[in-house]
């Protein structure tokens, strides 16, 4: 998103996930994409829900710091509301979302926000790094790029993966997801996402992943990794997967 008064899909999804930092116009935008597609709120909340797996199990590992791109609004189970004792950095590339995220951080000395673009590491500010992330690509840290795979053609994605790779350190995990081909059913609401937004068949995204690992569970419809009980009983729109950067 840019400076415009349009709708941002941060927003849209701080809506469907029943948070406060959302505006009428993003209202209005999610209930124009629900009415061509159909309900969305149990959608985004089993994709937070794979959140809150993947990062409880990377803190598991040992993880106590996070660094999140395309990280959107940082509240409703974000990732230091599931790892309370991780030191977080979240960025995005939207500067009304980087704003809005350092407004609600303002004060946590455990959480911070700030630019980054996910296809270039280097855009994200080395103190913030630092500061949220010790020991960035010197000791294990987890990496989360949800809500990103959609945006990006699959040489720029794999390029991204890749260097994140060789940038941290072994023992590091990444979250990861990315747009199935679900939405072609509804013609209608893929038109909305625009011509740049990408789905990929699981045997399609594999391969982007590069040299990082996938847990056992491979990669999945994010209800059905690791569910807690009974897997969401929501359409297969996402896939999803945790993946180790291991040793060389
Ligand atoms: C669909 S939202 C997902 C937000 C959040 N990750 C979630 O899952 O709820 C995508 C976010 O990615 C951001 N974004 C798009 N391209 C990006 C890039 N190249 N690097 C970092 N963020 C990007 C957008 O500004 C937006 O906030």
């Amino acid at each position: 998103m840019d400076e415009s008064a349009g709708p941002s899909t941060a927003r849209m999804i701080d809506y469907w996930l029943g948070g406060r930092h959302h505006r009428p116009v993003d209202v209005a935008a999610a209930a124009a994409f629900e009415t061509a597609y159909g309900p969305c709120a149990s959608i985004f909340r089993s994709l937070r829900a794979f959140l809150g797996r993947a990062v409880r199990a990377s803190a598991a590992h040992g993880v106590d710091g996070f660094l999140v791109f395309g990280a959107g609004v940082p509240t409703c189970g974000n990732v230091h509301e599931v790892a309370p004792e991780a030191t977080v950095l979240y960025t995005d590339v939207d500067p009304q979302t980087v704003r809005l995220g350092q407004g609600l951080l303002a004060g946590d000395v455990r959480a911070g926000y700030g630019y980054g673009d996910a296809t270039d590491i280097g855009t994200v500010d080395p103190a913030q790094l630092h500061r949220f992330v010790p020991g960035w690509g010197r000791r294990p840290v987890g990496v989360v790029f949800l809500g990103l795979a959609a945006f990006l053609d699959d040489d720029t994605l794999a390029r991204s993966l890749d260097e994140l790779y060789r940038t941290v350190a072994p023992g590091s995990w990444l979250a990861i997801d990315f747009d199935s081909e679900e939405l072609a059913g509804h013609p209608q609401a893929l038109a909305m996402m625009g011509p740049a937004f990408r789905m990929r068949a699981p045997d399609r995204f594999v391969p982007l992943l590069g040299r990082w690992q996938p847990t056992g569970e491979g990669v999945v419809p994010v209800a059905r990794w690791r569910p807690e009980g009974d897997p969401e009983p929501v359409p297969d729109a996402f896939y999803g997967a945790l993946a180790l950067r291991g040793a060389d």
